[in-house]
């Protein structure tokens, strides 16, 4: 079946990954080497983030995703093409069906090796409300770490800003990634009006303290459509919430990166990194080495820009040959651009077409 991956032996995996000398890594046209890759495995979400999509979402029709072997495929692609580090995405990645089988073949191309060639860390971005039920296995198939989404700590405005989401059961799913050995890092998307009053903020501050777990603040990013909501109505900058919570916590530069876009404070009070992403207020894009595949094969160098290169078409019809996909891929990546296009303003509405659970953020 083709959606259900088979074993395979130890020895045919010590084939696979070969050095990369003779496998080249993606490097884009400003020379920096692509060495993270975020794949999407489905745009389905049991979730609907006012900032994230519609309440009534149109989502792709089954046949146009990847299957998982097709997405294993890839995953290992990208790693015998220098890629390090592998973090799964959706939508909610826990919701497609079968996840679990993908996982643990990826999990077998970790290895702590300094080679290239090698997958070092695969991880995973989720909305928790599935942890309880997989975080066990999550640490079995080589997870350490897992980023969660949790916008806010009161109840009611949780379940508001994701229309219906219940705050208990994401809370106890962090509770069961935590038991389960997994560092859980917790994504909190800064929305005017919503979650950076300081009584807020000190609350998941200390929240965060107390679980042991590290903090990032998200600027609204303006993709797709919404619906009803407004994005400016919605942005708040993080320039103007790092500048409060410096008045009532001692932040201190980390010099702590993870290869992803946000840049780490120490908080003295709590022990824990807080970091921010700010694509608007402050542009990260120069070090960025990321790329990502949406989950029907879409390759898009950067989150904020409109072109890709469809690589669905390039694995079937070459089914045995990988050549053809790993030139398309790196033809794109050669275009990679310096920064994104993301403006928000009063005019541009949504800047790009697709929204974030399409892209896999
Ligand atoms: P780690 O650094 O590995 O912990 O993860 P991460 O912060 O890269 O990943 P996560 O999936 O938690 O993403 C947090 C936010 O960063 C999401 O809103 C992503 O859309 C956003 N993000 C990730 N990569 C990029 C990027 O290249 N550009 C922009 N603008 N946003 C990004
Ligand atoms: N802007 C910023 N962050 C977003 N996320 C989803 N949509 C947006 C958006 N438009 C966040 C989620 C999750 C991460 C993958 O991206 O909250 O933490
Ligand atoms: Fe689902 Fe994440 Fe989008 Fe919320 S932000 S609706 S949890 S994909």
């Amino acid at each position: 079946m083709l959606d259900q991956l088979a074993t395979t032996p130890p020895a045919e995996l010590e084939e696979i990954i070969v050095p990369t000398s003779s496998r080249p890594s993606f490097v884009d046209g400003c020379g920096r080497t692509i060495n993270y890759l975020r794949l999407s495995v489905t745009d389905r979400c049991d979730l609907r983030c006012r900032y994230c999509m519609p309440l009534r979402p149109t989502f792709l029709p089954k046949r146009d995703l990847l299957s998982l072997e097709e997405l294993y495929r890839l995953a290992r692609l990208f790693v015998v093409h220098g890629i390090e580090k592998i973090r799964i995405t959706g939508g909610e990645p826990l919701v497609r069906k079968n996840l679990m089988h993908l996982l643990h073949r990826l999990g077998d191309l970790i290895s702590p090796r300094e080679e290239a060639g090698h997958l070092r860390d695969l991880t995973l971005t989720t909305n928790g409300t599935h942890l309880t039920q997989f975080a066990e296995e999550l640490f079995a198939c080589g997870i350490r770490r897992v980023n969660v989404s949790l916008d806010s700590l009161d109840a009611t405005t949780f379940a508001d800003l994701t229309r219906g989401g219940s705050l208990p059961v994401v809370s106890e799913g962090i509770d069961a990634a935590l038991a389960a050995g997994l560092a859980v890092k917790i994504n909190c998307v800064a929305l005017k009006g919503v979650n950076v009053s300081p009584e807020e903020v000190d609350r998941l501050l200390r929240w965060c303290g107390e679980k042991g777990c590290d903090l990032t603040y998200i600027e609204v990013m303006p993709m797709g459509d919404i619906g009803n909501e407004k994005r400016l109505d919605q942005f708040y900058p993080l320039t103007e919430l790092k500048g409060s919570i410096d008045k009532r916590w001692a932040l201190k530069r980390s010099s702590y990166h993870s290869g992803g876009p946000a840049r780490y404070w120490d908080c003295v009070e709590t022990g824990r990194r807080i970091g921010f992403i700010s694509p608007l207020t402050e542009n990260f894009c120069d070090g960025c080495t990321r790329v990502r595949v949406t989950c029907t094969g879409m390759l898009y160098p950067c989150l904020g820009q409109e072109s890709g290169s469809d690589l669905r078409d390039a694995l079937r019809d070459h089914p045995d040959n990988d050549e053809p996909c790993s030139k398309v891929i790196a033809a794109r990546v050669a275009k990679k651009t310096r920064g994104h296009a993301f403006v928000i303003d009063r005019d541009s509405g949504a800047a790009l077409g697709r929204t974030m659970n399409t892209t896999g953020g």
